[in-house]
């Protein structure tokens, strides 16, 4: 009955709410009356102009990338940080009367910006920052949480496991990502073996949409559900908060980071490693990071070090593992550790709660999926491309188990059964600028490993955004379908299309845009 009258009350909505879509955008964006709109319904100290004297540390507040923080990068004409629904719904509405578009940022790790920067110097846009929206709330009976879009994965794995040591969530490795982005991107992690994706653990969804409607699970409909879950940040309105279910996790976890050279048998234990690693027991997640002439092998079990110990001998002998290498902790204390290197041991779990990272350097990053294990011979080619000296790695995470068992359709990720695992390319230089040398190598590298990888179409990660791989093309102010096909499709597959079919029915005229967003097909 109840959720009846809600799908009764949304349909009125956005009848109601037709005439914002059917109204044809001003010819060009008037950013004074949008100023003012914004000025008449948010409270004046949540809107920061340019004129403010704390835009600038409101706008670098959570950028991770200085590549994108430069005198020449173009910054919004405001930022609005919502404490409320009602705020992004009205700066939803503002926007959409005044022709300017809006970027959310939750977290700010965008690998191009998006959340926060054009691309394109003359667009007038705003930033809609999430960041004081971030509770979470745990239900200890249910299993479940809701959390905001502004939280951190620190934040949430902190609130989780203070609330219940038993409980946790899958998601990233990086505490100070924004939920907001990961969660609408997919949301990979050292659990996603045992429990999946992030977004294979959403159960309703709280989100406002291009005709400013506060929408939920029942009042958005599975196609708008199914999309938001995977189908990249920005496309489909503003998602305020998730409801979660939580996994179940042992009292204590057991981690590893073992390092092999060239000499200690690195390539052989890789080569070998691509086909014991996504096939081993689903609570056993072991990533590679291959930097300068090392492999290193970073693991976290959920489960002791002896029947870790036990497994290892068994399956994976190469390795060399011993009860020597087990470092046993809580979940939480696992999730403090140092993502690329499992390194800083003991440090207090409430760094996870620390929002801020540093500036020092940009990087730039790209992603491949691997579903032939690469040969030994092209490991030793591989190598070669890390023996001179800079700032880079690659990291590679296993899939198989229960990534394996999800159908490539049932969510927008499709990279599901038959991948062995996804390689992530990044390099990093000091400062900002956007063509450093780094770079470069980075995209002759990319091109040689093309022969390695997925191909038809060569596949990549939504989350790990690489603008290299297409953007939209704008047509009569509406991003096109057959624009967007060249990264759509290495990133969605064929959900690639299902994804265009729900924004055409949500967003037709393409108020959220940016540049790898969702077009429309009409
Ligand atoms: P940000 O705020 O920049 O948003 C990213 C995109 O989503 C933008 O297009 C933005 O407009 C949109 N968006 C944000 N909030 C939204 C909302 N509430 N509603 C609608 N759209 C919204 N990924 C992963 O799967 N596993 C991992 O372990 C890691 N690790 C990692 C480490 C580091 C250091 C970085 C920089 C990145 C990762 N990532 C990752 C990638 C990460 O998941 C990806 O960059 C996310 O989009 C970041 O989410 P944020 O909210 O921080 O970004």
């Amino acid at each position: 009955m109840m959720a009846m009258l809600k799908r009764l009350l949304s349909l009125l909505l956005s009848c109601f709410s037709w005439y914002l879509i059917s109204l044809p955008s001003p010819p060009y964006p008037d950013p004074a009356e949008f100023i003012q709109c914004l000025r008449e319904k948010i409270p004046s100290e949540l809107v920061y102009e340019q004129s403010s004297s704390n835009f600038t540390d409101v706008l670098a507040s959570s950028i991770k990338n200085p590549r994108f923080f430069t005198n020449a990068t173009a910054r919004p004409l405001c930022i609005v940080t919502p404490t409320d629904a009602r705020h992004v719904q009205a700066a939803v509405l503002c926007g959409r009367r005044h022709g300017v578009r809006l970027r959310v940022r939750s977290g700010g790790h965008d690998y191009e910006g998006l959340s926060y920067r054009s691309p394109r110097p003359d667009e007038v846009f705003g930033v809609l920052d999430l960041a004081s929206l971030r509770s979470v709330s745990v239900n200890r009976s249910e299993s479940t949480a809701w959390v905001d879009s502004g939280a951190t994965l620190g934040e949430l794995y902190y609130a989780i496991a203070r609330n219940n040591s038993r409980v946790a969530f899958p998601a990233g490795e990086c505490p100070t990502v924004g939920v907001g982005g990961q969660f609408s991107g997919g949301g990979i992690g050292m659990m996603m073996r045992k429990y999946g994706l992030s977004i294979d653990n959403v159960l309703d969804a709280r989100m406002v949409n291009a005709n400013g409607d506060l929408l939920d699970r029942d009042g958005m409909g599975e196609d708008l559900f199914w999309a938001i879950r995977g189908g990249g940040g920005e496309s489909f309105g503003v998602v305020l908060s998730w409801k979660i279910q939580l996994v179940q996790v042992p009292p204590t976890v057991t981690v590893f980071s073992i390092g092999k050279t060239l000499d200690q048998g690195a390539i052989d234990i890789l080569t070998r490693w691509q086909v014991v690693g996504p096939s081993l027991p689903d609570d056993l997640a072991i990533r590679v990071k291959v930097q300068g002439q090392e492999a290193l092998f970073l693991a976290v079990y959920l489960g002791t070090c002896s029947s870790l110990v036990a497994t290892m001998g068994r399956r994976f002998p190469e390795l060399g593992m011993t009860s020597a290498d087990c470092r046993s902790m809580t979940w939480l204390e696992s999730a403090a550790l140092s993502f690329t290197t499992l390194a800083n041991i003991g440090t207090p779990e409430e760094v996870l709660l620390n929002r801020t990272s540093s500036l020092n350097f940009s990087n730039k990053g790209k992603s491949d999926y691997v579903r032939r294990p690469i040969s030994k011979a092209a490991w030793n080619d591989i190598f070669s491309w890390f023996n001179t000296s800079g700032s880079r790695y690659i990291m590679l995470e296993p899939h198989g188990g229960f990534m394996d068992r999800v159908p490539a359709d049932a969510t927008p990720y499709p990279h599901r059964n038959g991948v062995l695992y996804i390689i992530q390319y990044l390099v990093f230089w000091q400062g900002g600028g956007g063509t450093a040398p780094p770079a470069a190598w980075l995209d002759d590298f990319y091109d040689f490993m093309g022969q390695h990888v997925s191909t038809n179409p060569r596949r990549a990660y939504v989350n790990f955004r690489d603008l290299d791989i297409g953007q939209n093309v704008v047509v009569d102010d509406v991003s096109t379908f057959d624009g967007g096909e060249v990264w759509g499709e290495r990133y969605f597959m064929s959900n690639y299309r299902r994804l265009a079919t729900v924004k055409a029915a949500v967003d037709p005229t393409d108020y959220f845009r940016n540049e790898q967003s969702i077009p429309p097909l009409l």
